[in-house]
């Protein structure tokens, strides 16, 4: 009988500098107002990050995963020391590079696009090669993985920076779409099973959408894109709780990973695929250890 394709997902794991230490000139505009904010409240949630991804590390090693994805939001601001340990408490997952799909969350690009999302791709470059790098629009997305005959995965980067800090909004840029459209009804990629991976939640668990200035600006146009998907799943995060959810006229259920560290929402997702048969399994915590939760 076929193995089955298994897969971690994890998201939002929120890698925190300690904004008491932060140089004095790194204190202005947003990314003041997000670290006191940080400061206030969040990140006495994510305080035992390390615990948790030397866990997950654990889970992974004894079950067998054949891919890992990770669905964004590594950092708290997006600056250069947290995307820095982000990267090497992920680095351990990313062996072999081929077998790691990634996107930046809003968090990763905090502030400044440019600057900072060639940030995150220096630290991430080693995991953002495509398969099909003619259809990447901007360098690295979308970024496809073919795995096997009859999978693929497709990545797209839905995160941009925002210049105000009380939106946290994100959009997939038009190009990208175009360029998603044109991979889905690629010969090397139709008829295989596709998860498609992006950090922004198309719909809440309730089924309804997120709210405007935390949403996915371009979220039916997406959805839109996804109607010809006939087998796959669409992965995100940026929701802080784990769930599922199926939209309408989407044959692809969404799958939200949550958050692998926020305290008391840890959780994250193991997908096996068999053939087109896809099952899901939440990760459970029980503060030591990760574990799979029953279907
Ligand atoms: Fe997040
Ligand atoms: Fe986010």
């Amino acid at each position: 009988m076929q193995k089955p394709l298994r897969i971690l997902h994890f998201s939002d794991i929120h890698i925190a500098s300690d904004v008491r230490q932060m140089r004095w000139h790194k204190w202005f505009s947003k990314r003041a107002l997000g670290a006191l904010n940080l400061a206030a409240g969040r990140a006495k949630y994510f305080s035992d990050t390390e615990k948790k991804l030397d866990a997950l590390l654990r889970f992974k090693e004894l079950n067998s995963i054949d891919i890992t994805i990770n669905t964004g939001d590594y950092t708290a601001l997006g600056l250069k020391e947290e995307l820095q340990r982000a990267k090497e408490l992920v680095a351990p997952f990313m062996i072999p590079p081929h077998n790691y799909v990634t996107v930046p969350g809003n968090h990763d690009i905090y502030v400044h696009r440019d600057k900072s999302h060639s940030l995150f791709v220096d630290y991430f470059a080693s995991v953002l090669q495509s398969d099909l790098p003619e259809y990447c629009s901007d360098g690295y997305w979308p970024l496809v993985r073919l795995v096997g005959d009859h999978t693929a995965v497709i990545a797209l980067n839905s995160a941009r920076a925002n210049l105000t800090p009380w939106r946290s909004d994100g959009k997939i840029p038009p190009k990208e779409l175009e360029a998603f459209l044109k991979i889905l009804k690629d010969k090397r990629v139709d008829g295989r099973f596709i998860f498609v991976v992006l950090h922004y939640a198309p719909r809440l668990a309730n089924g309804h959408n997120d709210k405007k200035l935390h949403s996915l600006r371009n979220v039916e146009a997406f959805l839109h894109a996804c109607q010809s998907i006939e087998s796959g799943a669409i992965l995100c995060g940026h929701i802080h709780h784990a769930y599922r959810v199926h939209a309408e006229g989407i044959k692809s259920e969404i799958f939200c990973a949550g958050s692998a560290t926020m305290e008391r929402r840890e959780g994250g997702w193991v997908y096996e695929l068999t053939g087109k048969q896809l099952k899901a399994y939440p990760l459970k915590w029980d503060g030591e250890n990760y574990s799979l939760a029953s279907n």
